[in-house]
């Protein structure tokens, strides 16, 4: 196979809309490996003609290893997410969020592969004392997940100095968006307030409402992975991908009510082990290093993604 791209991961929710970016860019080929865990092969549907999919695991070295030789760039999206999944049950996110990113990453070294875009974590950064949060401050994980995110970035800084593969990590800063999951206790917030409004249910708040995320489109995150696949001179590096807002589940929460024009007041217990209580992004670098530039407010991803989930329903 000449120069394909390959989206590890590309049947989920952030991998499926960088798949559809890179078609929509005029792409050739481009492999999806994924093992439908998390993601939903209909995530995929109106583009399953264009793409090659590859029911694979990146636990599995022999089976990734031929789909990823001699890729120009290889998205590295596959993952097991959720702060309290990697909790609840740490050995499978310890395996394919560490072992997994190290098969993908020694694959594309061995199949001499153009660069690896991996999917960090905003979650690295942990509590800090300051806001917005900078890619200089010291990590801090606080929950397995952050953690095994954090390796994949050192693994990924590592493979780019001592094999001289071209690496990049983008931390996400909690990406919202058509397409996120709702349905599992593990899923995103923002999905499940989704769910809920349009049900006319009460969502659960874990805490005072009052911690405050960075929420980020997805659409903003695919084009972030355009551009760092593109951009010159910046193997190693980190940046982060976030919005550079910042607004509480208390915010979030109300301006849905507002959106629907209904009352439903939300269900309060008590906070979540491992939870980071504020979340912001200092974007200053992914823009000027790599031309980034988000282009939804939180407002406008919001009422996208609501009228996804209506059409759904
Ligand atoms: C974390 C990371 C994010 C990563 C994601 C992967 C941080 C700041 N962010 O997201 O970069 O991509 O993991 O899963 O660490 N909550 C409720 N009710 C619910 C669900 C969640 O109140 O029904 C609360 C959580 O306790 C948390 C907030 O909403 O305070 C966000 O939770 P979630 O959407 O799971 O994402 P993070 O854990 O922030």
């Amino acid at each position: 196979m000449l120069s394909h791209y390959v989206v590890t991961g590309g049947a989920g929710f952030i991998g499926s809309a960088i798949v559809r970016g890179l078609l929509r860019e005029g792409a050739g080929t481009v492999v999806v490996i994924d093992n439908l865990l998390t993601g939903r092969e209909s995530n995929l549907e109106e583009v399953r003609g264009s793409i090659d999919f590859q029911r694979a695991d990146i636990r599995n070295y022999e089976e990734i290893a031929p789909l990823i030789r001699g890729a120009a760039v290889v998205f590295h999206e596959a993952a097991i997410p959720s702060v309290p999944r990697s909790i609840d049950d740490p050995v499978p996110s310890h395996e394919v969020n560490i072992d997994g990113t190290f098969n993908v990453l020694r694959a594309a070294h061995q199949g001499k592969a153009g660069r690896v875009v991996y999917a960090a974590s905003s979650s690295a950064y942990g509590d800090t004392e300051v806001l917005p949060k900078v890619e200089s401050m010291t990590p801090r994980p606080k929950s397995p997940y952050a953690l095994q995110k954090l390796v994949g970035e050192y693994y990924c800084a590592v493979f780019s100095d001592v094999y001289g593969l071209e690496t990049v990590a983008l931390r996400y800063f909690n990406v919202y968006g058509p397409r996120q999951d709702p349905s599992s206790p593990y899923s995103g917030v923002l999905s499940v307030f989704m769910k809920a409004i349009l049900e006319r249910r009460s969502p659960t708040i874990f805490g005072d409402g009052e911690q405050s995320r960075d929420f980020t489109y997805v659409e903003d995150v695919a084009d972030l992975n355009l551009k760092a696949a593109r951009a010159g001179n910046i193997s190693g590096q980190i940046y982060n991908g976030g919005n550079g807002g910042r607004v509480t589940l208390n915010q979030a929460w109300a301006l849905l009510q507002k959106m629907e024009g209904v009352e439903i007041p939300a269900i309060y217990r008590t906070p979540r082990a491992g939870d980071v209580r504020d979340s912001q992004a200092d974007t200053t670098a992914a823009v000027g290093d790599l031309g980034y530039a988000p282009r939804f407010s939180f407002e406008e991803g919001l009422r996208r993604t609501l009228e996804w989930y209506r059409g759904q329903a």
